[in-house]
C-alpha cells in the first residue's frame, strides 16, 4: 500500500493524520502525577528534588533546579551572571526567540553572531570580532539537539573572562565530543515543553557546577527566599518560577525512560534520514563529526533554492501532514526590528537557513508507516513543483 513503484511515483494510499509533535506519556507517566494528588504537597514538596537529581546525575552536573520554563531559567541565568544595562552577550540569531529575550528582559543587549551554513550554530569563528569591553558572556543555542562547537567557544571565552550560558533546551542528551550538552559552560538550561524530548507539560531545569549559583537559582526561583527566610521574608528580588509537584512527578517518570525515550527518536530520525535520501530537492540534517550523540529534537530539512516552501507546507498540509518552517530568525521578529533597526541581509548564512528549513512530524511513537507517508508525499509534493 505505501510503497513507491519503480518510476518513483506512489500508489494512491489512504490518507493519515500526521501531527507535528505528540508527547510520550505512558502509564507511569499517569500514575506518578496521580500519586501527587494524593497528597497535599502540590508543590515544594519531594518530587521536585528527585527530577533534580535524576536531572544532575544524567548529565554529570553538581546542581541542578528545576524552574517552571526554559525561558524562566535562561532569565535566571542572565540575572545571577549579574548581567544588566550596558552588558552585552553574545549569541545566534537562529533560534527560539526566549535565548536572545533573556537578555532583553536584565535591558542588556544580545550581541547576534551570525551561523554555521551546515550545523545551523552559532559560528565560533565569527565570534572574537563581536567582543567589545561590554561583552559578559557568550550564550550558545544547541539548535535542535545538536550541541554548538563548545571548545572553541570556551576557548574564546577564557581568553576574554566571559562566561558561558548554554541555551540547551532542546538538547536534553545530546554528546559533544563525548560530553553532554548542558555540562560544559557556566550554567545550562533544558525546557520540557510537551514536544521535547522529555516533557513536564511546562517547565525546565538550570544545571550548574558552581555551588553559589546553586543557591542563588533556588533563592531567585522562589521569590528571592534565602534558605533560612521564612515565608514573608525576601532576602532578594525574586520571582515565582517554581517547578510544581505534578510536573516534578511527570519529569520523574519521563527521566526513568529518558533512554528509552531518546532511542525511540533516533530510530524515527534514521527512517526519516534513509526514506529521503533519494529526495531531490530535499537536504537531511548534517551532523558534525563532534556531535558523539544528537538527541532528536525535531527533524528539520533544508529544500533546496527555488522550491517555494510555503506551497510545500499548504500541500503537505493539504494531505494530512503537518509541517513548519524553524526558526525564523530572531533579528527579524517585528519589535527586534523596530529595537535595534535590523534589517533584512544583517545575517545572512542565519536568514538562507531560515529561508530553506522544513521541520518534518517528528515524535518518538511514529510508526515506520507515517514516516514512509510524509516521505512520499514530500517527494511527489516537491516532484510536482
Ligand atoms: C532554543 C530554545 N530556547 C528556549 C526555549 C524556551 O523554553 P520554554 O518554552 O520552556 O520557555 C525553547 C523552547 O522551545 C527553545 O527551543
Amino acid at each position: 500500500m505505501t510503497e513507491a513503484n519503480s518510476q518513483g511515483s506512489i500508489e494512491r494510499r489512504s490518507r493519515i493524520e500526521v501531527p507535528m509533535s505528540r508527547p510520550d506519556i505512558g502509564e507511569s507517566e499517569i500514575e506518578a502525577v496521580n500519586q501527587v494528588l494524593r497528597t497535599p504537597y502540590l508543590s515544594i514538596g519531594p518530587m521536585l528534588e528527585r527530577f533534580e537529581q535524576a536531572m544532575a546525575q544524567f548529565v554529570g552536573a553538581r546542581h541542578a533546579v528545576g524552574v517552571s520554563s526554559g525561558t524562566a531559567g535562561l532569565h535566571l541565568c542572565v540575572v545571577a551572571a549579574g548581567i544588566g544595562e550596558g552588558d552585552e552577550v553574545i549569541t545566534t540569531p537562529f533560534s527560539f526567540v526566549a535565548s536572545a529575550n533573556c537578555v532583553l528582559y536584565e535591558r542588556a543587549r544580545p550581541v547576534f553572531v551570525d551561523i554555521e551554513p551546515d550545523s545551523l550554530n552559532i559560528d565560533p569563528r565569527r565570534i572574537e570580532a563581536a567582543v567589545t569591553s561590554r561583552t559578559r558572556a557568550i550564550l550558545p543555542v544547541h539548535a535542535f539537539g545538536q550541541p554548538a562547537d563548545m571548545d572553541a567557544i570556551l576557548e574564546i571565552a577564557r581568553r576574554h573572562n566571559l562566561l558561558v550560558l548554554e541555551d540547551a533546551c532542546e538538547a536534553a542528551g545530546a554528546e559533544y565530543r563525548k560530553r553532554k550538552a548542558g555540562a560544559l559552560g557556566d550554567a545550562a538550561v533544558f525546557a520540557f515543553y510537551p514536544n521535547k524530548q522529555i516533557t513536564t507539560a511546562e517547565g525546565g531545569m538550570i544545571v550548574t557546577n558552581r555551588d553559589d549559583w546553586n543557591e542563588l537559582f533556588r533563592s531567585l526561583r522562589n521569590q528571592g527566599r534565602d534558605v533560612f527566610d521564612t515565608w514573608l521574608r525576601h532576602s532578594r528580588l525574586g520571582y515565582n518560577y517554581r517547578l510544581d509537584e505534578l510536573s516534578a512527578a511527570l519529569g520523574v517518570a519521563q527521566m526513568e525512560r529518558i533512554e528509552e525515550l531518546l532511542t525511540k527518536r533516533d530510530r524515527v530520525a534514521q527512517m526519516y534520514t534513509a526514506g529521503l535520501a533519494k529526495v531531490p530537492g530535499v537536504s537531511v540534517p548534517f551532523l558534525a563529526p563532534a556531535t558523539t550523540r544528537p538527541s532528536w529534537f525535531v527533524y528539520v530539512v533544508r529544500l533546496a533554492r527555488g522550491i517555494d516552501r510555503d506551497r510545500v507546507i499548504q500541500e503537505l498540509q493539504a494531505r494530512g501532514i503537518a509541517s513548519r518552517q524553524y526558526f525564523t530568525c530572531i533579528h527579524l521578529q517585528p519589535f527586534y526590528m523596530r529595537m535595534f533597526g535590523y534589517r533584512e541581509g544583517d545575517f545572512p548564512v542565519a536568514e538562507e537557513a531560515a529561508q530553506s528549513v522544513l521541520a518534518l512530524p517528528f515524535y518518538g511513537a511514529m510508526h515506520a508507516e507515517q514516516v514512509d507517508y510524509v516521505c512520499s508525499h514530500l517527494r511527489e509534493v516537491i516532484c510536482c513543483h
